[in-house]
């Protein structure tokens, strides 16, 4: 079975593709460093918890939102306080069947197996996860022809920890095969002010109260843009300031920065304003917006669209994007009627 032995060449190949040092240093190790998500750390807390006690394998896990919420993070957590080994891949980085067989036989008892974008995992691939999350087996086909026969392996249990943007894009039978779903929810600014102030102790940086929520409120609630702001205003702040981060410094430093008071950046304004101002406020479908302002499809969605979602400046509808009031009243134009009529349709499917 020596195709079952160059496991590394996937493994290895995936570490810190994704992730810089310096974004591994600001990560939080254990639950308790790991800000918001209260209701999924809760229930994960009694998940391990229960499982550790029984001296078992935790259920399979998927971790999905959009990026820079704190998967990977909770990855690595939950198998920190399971006493689990992790070993990391990604969905593109298995590209045979027999590189999923080679990665699963080479697991230990309660290892934790994360795949990253697991939504991108080819069919052949995935079929091979069935009966791995099901059985813990591993089935396979030898021969060829008439005497060609099915056998199967058993696995050590484990725990496959799949994270994505895209839950939407997960067949059912892999969804339905894990047995607790977390979806990430975006962080308030007070929950974004309390990481800023973690990674600036971390970076060894004075910060003030107002200058932690000057980044707080402008990182589209997600922390990897928290600190990727902070790490920036900390430049400005050690060359106009002292080193000392405050509100002021925060602001200038945003400013150059082209991200607005929301948070906004040149590529949000790209696409709301060619939203009002070239398809009449839409609705204009994904591909059809993309095109006219030269940006992918895929990272629209996945990168821009959750946060202007959030803040109801644009809605999906069956029949493409819209903008909503908000987004008018931010670039301080009038909306039409429509804008209004999508907005309480919102409210109503809310209720
Ligand atoms: N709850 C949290 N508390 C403190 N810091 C956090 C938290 N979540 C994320 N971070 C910070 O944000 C960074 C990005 O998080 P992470 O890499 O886990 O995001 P992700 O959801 O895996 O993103 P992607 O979808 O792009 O892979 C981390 O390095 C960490 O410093
Ligand atoms: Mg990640």
């Amino acid at each position: 079975m020596e195709f079952f032995d160059d496991e590394e060449r996937f493994m290895s190949s995936m570490q810190g593709v994704s992730e810089g040092d310096s974004e591994n240093s600001l990560r939080p190790k254990s639950m308790s460093d790991y800000v918001g998500q209260d209701k999924i750390k809760d229930n994960l807390e009694i998940y391990i918890k229960a499982a550790v006690g029984r001296d078992e394998a935790l259920d399979h896990v998927l971790l999905y939102g959009p990026p820079g919420l704190g998967k990977t993070t909770l990855a690595h957590i939950i198998a920190s306080e399971m006493g689990s080994q992790i070993r990391i891949t990604s969905g593109p980085a298995i590209e045979k069947a027999a590189d999923l067989a080679a990665i699963l036989t080479n697991l230990n008892e309660k290892d934790v197996l994360f795949i990253d974008e697991i939504h991108r995992l080819n069919r052949n691939v995935e079929e091979v996860l069935y009966p791995a999350m099901e059985d813990y087996a591993l089935d396979f086909m030898v021969g060829k022809g008439p005497s060609a026969r099915s056998i199967r392996l058993s696995l050590p249990k484990f725990t496959l920890i799949g994270a994505t943007t895209r839950a939407g894009m997960l067949t059912s039978p892999l969804r339905d095969r894990f047995g607790v779903n977390c979806r990430l929810e975006m962080y308030t600014p007070e929950e974004l002010a309390s990481i800023v102030r973690r990674s600036a102790g971390l970076l060894g940086v004075e910060i003030t109260e107002d200058g932690a929520y000057e980044i707080a409120r402008r990182s589209r609630g997600t922390p990897r843009i928290a600190n990727r702001i902070l790490k920036r205003v900390r430049d400005y702040s050690e060359v106009l300031a002292e080193g000392i981060i405050d509100a002021k410094v925060s602001d200038i430093a945003l400013g150059k920065m082209e991200i607005d008071k929301l948070g906004l950046d040149n590529i949000d304004r790209k696409i709301i304003l060619t939203i009002i101002d070239k398809f009449n406020g839409g609705p204009v479908g994904l591909d059809t917006l993309a095109a006219s302002i030269g940006e992918d499809a895929g990272t629209i969605e996945d990168v821009y669209e959750p946060y202007l979602m959030q803040i109801t400046f644009i809605a999906r509808t069956p029949r493409g994007r819209i903008c909503l009031p908000d987004a008018y009243t931010h670039f301080g134009r009038k909306a039409n009627q429509l804008a209004y009529e999508q907005l309480s349709m919102l409210d109503t499917e809310d209720k």
